[in-house]
């Protein structure tokens, strides 16, 4: 079973200007051969069909829980992607129908993310194709399904450093320096799985992608906080064997690997503005705000928002913020 916690992994920025297009290439992290979908469903698959449990225990507690951290960054993705969609159409920007969409003629957008979608992330490609189950590689065999995890990490990695070069936004930096830190631990750990079973060290056999993190600003944060050697662990009380695999030095930086007991702590999202919907937005509120009402729920909402749009959907407030510090 799976847990859900009310908060996104990393900090992210609250919406800034636009940027479609920018939002068309961070798909390639969602629903791409080598994207977060693509890693969820692989880890999640691998410990589904994972026979023998109690025979591998330390292997299959490692695999279940880097799937758990990959639903995170499918979320995160979500998130950046939502962010730099939004303001590209009315009402944000306060164009009358028939000019709505002009901004969005030339530019190389996914049509999807406005025809088909509200202005939202996809399970697709950069290129608009659906995400497939055909990426998902569960062979039955722990030491293939541990080298192909290795080759997907290293295949994931290259991959957000080219949407980190094509894509300035704040969003998309923030979530691909996130993204190249808590991936360059999964490289780690499943290259530790293999050395433990086979002997053979990943790490110096195909030492790729070289992704100089150190000298990614947005990356620096995570590393400050030992990010880059940290792996959690996503229950209250299972899993407790993954300590038996991601242990030793890491291979970069010769520093313990550490295994955390608990998720991370996480942030808060903020919460961005509806799009355009054929059924009033005030008046789902107002309905809402009744059954809360009738529940005995307090009056405002339990959840909690990092900025909302009332507040300024989160620019506005920290502009002020900044203004202050
Ligand atoms: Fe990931």
């Amino acid at each position: 079973m799976i847990l859900r916690i009310d908060r996104i992994q990393t900090d992210m920025p609250p919406p800034s200007d636009p940027d479609p297009a920018g939002a068309a290439r961070v798909q390639e992290l969602m629903g791409g051969r080598f994207g977060e979908m693509s890693t969820l469903m692989n880890y999640t698959f691998q410990s589904f069909n994972f026979r023998n449990r109690q025979g591998a225990r330390p292997f299959y507690d490692l695999i279940a829980n880097i799937a758990a951290e990959e639903y995170g960054h499918i979320e995160l993705v979500a998130v950046a992607i939502n962010t730099m969609l939004t303001g590209s159409t009315p009402p944000a920007n306060g164009k009358p129908p028939g000019d709505a969409m002009k901004d969005l003629k030339d530019q190389a957008i996914n049509p999807h993310h406005f025809l088909a979608g509200g202005q939202g992330a996809l399970p697709q490609d950069s290129r608009g194709n659906p995400w497939t189950g055909d990426y998902v590689f569960s062979s039955g065999d722990l030491v293939e399904d541990l080298t192909h995890n290795f080759f997907l990490e290293t295949g994931a990695r290259n991959n957000k450093l080219k949407v980190y070069q094509m894509c300035d936004h704040p969003a998309a930096r923030a979530l691909t320096g996130y993204l190249l830190v808590r991936g360059g631990v999964h490289q780690v750990a499943y290259a530790r799985a293999v050395e433990l079973l086979t002997g053979a060290d990943l790490t110096k056999m195909f030492p790729a992608p070289r992704i100089p993190t150190d000298k990614i600003p947005e990356c620096q944060p995570h590393i400050e906080k030992g990010l880059h050697k940290k792996l959690y662990r996503f229950s209250p009380n299972d899993y407790k064997e993954i300590v038996a695999v991601f242990t030793g030095p890491h291979p970069e930086t010769g520093e313990p690997l550490e295994v955390v007991d608990e998720a991370p702590e996480g942030f808060p999202p903020h919460d961005l503005p509806s799009q355009p919907a054929d059924y009033a937005p005030e008046e789902i509120k107002e309905i809402a705000q009744k059954l809360r009402k009738k529940a005995g729920l307090p009056d405002e909402p339990l959840g909690v928002v990092a900025s909302s749009p009332e507040n300024g959907g989160g620019s506005l407030t920290d502009k002020v913020k900044d203004k202050i510090s």
